[in-house]
């Protein structure tokens, strides 16, 4: 089996070292010989850097390994980029989820408003990865699940449409095996589902058996009914945050318990409800930095003064495993079916083909086959319609350095109530954001 080389771009995340963990555990199915990581903040990365480094040399695995900034030396030779970046990082997210709720709006890392100052971003950072990566490796291939991913997927698709690129997010897989517990499989493995909608923003029309072809469905539906994707002792998730979004779809799923609802639509559906639970003064990103970030780099920095990861609390991201089963149905054209943020094409009959929808998808060497999803209910494509739009009219906004577009962007997120609302949050955020982007 031929073996790969791998550049983790934004090789200082909290998630790197669960994806080096990840692929040492899966050399069987997917080999690997080199394993770069890249970052443009040097000293972050070279926490991470050091521990991974310390973590490979005791496992011995043989897989080549360095750290850099510079982006020739990154880029060069690889075969597959795995990119989530975090441009900002959690400072930048910080401002992302309280400047909405400063005028009580949803304050959130992907949706609304915050996610819309988020894209200004990203779409950046992503393209800079991009353009290295086929400047250096032109025959590599893009793993992106660098957020937001519908926006960032929408401006590849738009800006670079030859890129070798694909957009994947591991929340429906979450929910997923939320899914098979509560129906008692072993794992989402076994079953077989029929997904469709925008990143963060879609529903499940089917949910079957794997091996016999069973329909699930009502069995899950009289569960999520009642729990949500919790379980019956309304636990689903360890922080008490994600548990509380996974109780909450349920709210989600009375609106059309034909369909299950992927959880980041309670932020469109419940918004209110969102911002009465959240305090504007201590959000998710105060969470994340008190908690995720703080522990990865304590626990990095206590590997590197020990020198060794024998005694380290580190484990590995099992649950990322599905950049794994992409890069290696990429790599051996093993037609796996997986959910990815592709041009619609024809895939939901009733929506528009450029639309950058997440559908199954087959995947193989030679690109990707999205699976036939039909026609969908008035319901769900009236809301899909509303928020690809919003979507459209940032990477407008961004290719036109436009303000007009902005604020018709924010005027037209359901998670905002008025066009004066808009411009205030709009006003607050080119403020916070001068560093990254501008608008006129
Ligand atoms: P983080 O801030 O800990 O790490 C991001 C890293 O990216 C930082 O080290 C930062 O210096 C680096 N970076 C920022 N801009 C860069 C650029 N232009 N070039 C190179 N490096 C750059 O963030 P995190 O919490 O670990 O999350 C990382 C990303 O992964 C986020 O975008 C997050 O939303 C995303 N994510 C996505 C999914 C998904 O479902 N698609 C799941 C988990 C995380
Ligand atoms: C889910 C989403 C990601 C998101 C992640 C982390 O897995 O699919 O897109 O980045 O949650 O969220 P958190 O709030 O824990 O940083
Ligand atoms: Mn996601």
């Amino acid at each position: 089996m031929k073996k790969s080389s791998i550049l983790i771009a934004g090789g200082g995340s909290t998630y790197t070292h669960g994806i080096i963990l990840m692929l040492l555990d899966n050399l069987h199915r997917f080999p690997v010989d080199e394993i770069k990581l890249y970052d443009n903040d040097g000293p972050r990365q070279e926490v991470v850097a050091k521990a991974c480094e310390i973590i490979l040399r005791e496992r011995s695995s043989g897989i080549r390994f360095s750290y850099t900034t510079d982006a020739e030396t990154a880029f060069t030779g690889v075969d597959f980029v795995m990119a989530h970046i975090r441009q900002g990082k959690l400072p930048m997210r910080e401002k992302d989820e309280k400047i909405p709720m400063k005028y009580g709006c949803v304050g959130q890392e992907t949706c609304g408003a915050g996610g819309i100052a988020y894209g200004m971003r990203s779409i950046t950072g992503v393209l800079e990865i991009v353009d290295y990566m086929t400047q250096y490796s032109p025959n590599a291939w893009m793993l992106n699940y660098s957020n937001p991913a519908a926006i960032v997927a929408e401006a590849t698709h738009r800006l670079r449409p030859d890129a070798r690129i694909y957009h994947i997010c591991d929340m429906p897989i979450s929910i997923e095996e939320a899914m098979a517990r509560i129906l008692d499989y072993r794992s989402a493995a076994d079953l077989e589902t029929r997904y469709y909608g925008l990143n963060h923003f879609g529903w499940w029309s089917s949910v079957r058996d794997k091996a016999t072809g069973e329909d699930l469905m009502p069995r899950l539906a009289a569960h999520v009914r009642q729990f949500g994707y919790a379980d019956e002792q309304g636990e689903g998730k360890e922080e008490i945050s994600w548990n509380e979004t996974f109780v909450k779809a349920r709210d989600s799923f009375a609106l059309d318990p034909s369909s299950f609802p992927n959880t980041y639509l309670q932020y469109y559906l419940y918004g209110d409800d969102m911002v009465a639970h959240t305090s504007p003064d201590y959000s998710r990103a105060n969470e994340v930095m008190a908690g995720r970030e703080r522990f990865v780099f304590s626990e990095c920095q206590k590997i590197i003064d020990e020198g060794t990861a024998v005694n380290t609390q580190l484990t590995i991201d099992e649950h990322a495993s599905y950049i794994v089963d992409l890069a290696q149905a990429i790599a051996f054209n093993t037609k796996r079916r997986m959910l990815l943020i592709v041009p619609n094409n024809g895939a939901i009959s009733n929506f528009d083909d450029d639309a950058m929808v997440e559908v199954p998808c087959l995947v193989g060497s030679f690109g990707v086959e999205p699976l036939t999803i039909g026609a969908i209910p008035a319901f769900q494509r009236g809301l899909l319609y509303q928020q690809y739009s919003v979507e459209k009219l940032v990477v407008d906004a961004w290719i036109e350095k436009s303000y007009q577009k902005l604020w018709q962007a924010l005027t037209l997120s359901k998670t905002i109530p008025s066009a004066r609302v808009a411009k205030q949050i709009l006003d607050d955020l080119i403020e916070a954001n001068q560093e990254y982007w501008t608008v006129e």
